[in-house]
């Protein structure tokens, strides 16, 4: 590690990058980031890494959602309070019906860059720069909205900072009440078409709740029951953005990367050999790295030793995204492969990137059922490997809108059109995610 400095990624090849006309502007951007106050704390990350360290060892469940990507049109207290809502909602449901701590990590107040699939994107024979997300260029087609914007970096860290600010309000100023959190429980299964289903469970926490009240333990006199904690996190696509926010911790002496307090590397960019791995390596955060269908065990021992030498418990997090007819075949090698060479990793499953298919429509869309599928196969191998399916991690939004089909009300591919607001991958709408929420808890108890 002597020879890593936070610009080190630079003299390795690099995927996914916009192509930037004004290197002056491109660099004075840097420098201004540079010099702008970090957004978490080292000691905030050390922390979920602590937790992260008890989900790798069977202790506690992780749950990590949110949009794919954040939009600056969509930036608004409705929609921070709705992501917010959602995933309290879900994790009191995990806790309760799974009995495990869950630690929540949203995707949000910076998950703002998308790699593509192709440079161009082409309509009737024009090409124009694909869209990489509002922190790179503007998701119209025409010339001038695709071209990369620097300025659009110094956006995303402001609209970053307001959303962490509100999201650190929402956690510590009574929105998270369990009472609270549990009412919306409530009114979710009241109107549920699969009412009867979810039922007991939410009379059981109302029922906890009461009796706590009870003996004297409310949120007056003890504080966690009004409290919580929402990690940030998003896919560090941008290493000139990530370094101009990595910074060395006084109290240790430690790089790191203060724009999340987790980061991942995606699928399209984790090559051994090149720039983001590289980068990777030297920041001390907790991170992920997502795990396609394509990789094979020993390469993944591989990449497990290059980013974490130290093979420390909470420090990777293995996101699984294979496709609900792919998991079942390739993630048992993988996962014995880890257990027999003793890598301690926490395992999560990402049901959403494997299963996304074209509606006969047109509209790029995921099925309720596929995504319920690769989630109880991941459960699935995970048990008849002997180790802890650690976690989760959707695209999902606490809006209500007609991007997947399926679930309780039966969204059909004609609904799509209603309320399709992604720019990017479709997502789980509040009642979709809210359901899944209950059905994974079976899951869960029958993991232990
Ligand atoms: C994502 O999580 O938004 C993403 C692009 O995933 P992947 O890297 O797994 O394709
Ligand atoms: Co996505």
């Amino acid at each position: 590690m002597s020879n890593w400095t936070p610009d080190s990624w630079r003299q390795f090849p690099i995927q996914q990058q916009p192509n930037y006309k004004d290197q002056t502007l491109l660099h004075n951007v840097e420098e201004q980031i540079h010099s702008f106050p970090p957004l978490v704390f080292a000691e905030e990350t050390r922390d979920l890494r602590k937790q992260l360290g008890d989900v790798a060892e069977g202790r506690g469940f992780l749950l990590q959602g949110g949009d794919c990507a954040e939009s600056f049109s969509d930036f608004n207290a409705a929609n921070i309070r709705d992501t917010f809502k959602v995933m309290l909602q879900m994790a009191v449901v995990l806790t309760f019906g799974g009995k495990v701590p869950v630690t929540k990590i949203a995707r949000v107040a910076g998950q703002y860059a998308k790699p593509r699939s192709a440079d161009l994107e082409t309509i009737d024979g024009v090409s124009f720069p694909s869209y990489r997300g509002d922190i790179v260029n503007s998701f119209e087609f025409n010339e001038q909205a695709r071209e990369p914007d620097p300025n659009r970096l110094v956006t995303a860290y402001h609209h970053s900072a307001s959303t962490l600010n509100l999201l650190r309000a929402f956690a510590q100023g009574g929105l998270a009440d369990l009472h609270q959190v549990n009412r919306w429980n409530m009114s979710f299964v009241a109107s549920n078409p699969n009412r009867e289903r979810y039922q007991h469970l939410a009379d059981r926490i109302k029922e906890t709740l009461e009796f706590m009240k009870v003996i004297g333990l409310t949120s007056e006199t003890t504080p966690v029951i009004k409290e919580t904690q929402l990690f940030t996190s998003h896919e560090a696509l941008l290493l000139n953005y990530e370094q101009a926010l990595t910074r060395r911790d006084h109290l240790t002496g430690k790089w790191y990367d203060c724009s999340a307090h987790m980061v991942w590397i995606g699928e399209r960019t984790r090559q051994l050999d090149h720039a983001h791995i590289e980068f990777f390596k030297g920041i001390n955060n907790p991170i992920g790295v997502k795990v396609g269908p394509g990789m094979d065990p020993d390469e993944l021992i591989k990449l497990i030793d290059t980013l974490n030498p130290n093979n420390e418990p909470g420090r990777l997090t293995l996101i699984t995204r294979m496709g609900a007819n792919v998991l079942e075949g390739k993630l048992p090698a993988l996962v014995r492969k880890v257990k027999e060479e003793g890598r301690h990793v926490v395992w999560s499953s990402d049901p959403m990137h494997g299963n996304t298919i074209k509606a006969s429509n047109g509209y790029k869309t995921r099925n309720f059922d596929s995504v319920l599928k690769e989630i109880q196969q991941f459960f699935a191998v995970h048990k008849a490997e002997g180790t802890w399916a650690g976690g989760v991690h959707f695209e999902m939004t606490g809006q209500h809108v007609t991007e997947c089909t399926g679930g309780a009300y039966g969204l059909s591919e004609a609904d799509l059109s209603q309320r399709y607001k992604t720019q990017c991958d479709p997502r789980l709408n509040a009642d979709q995610v809210q359901e899944l929420a209950f059905l994974i808890t079976d899951a869960l108890k029958f993991a232990k």
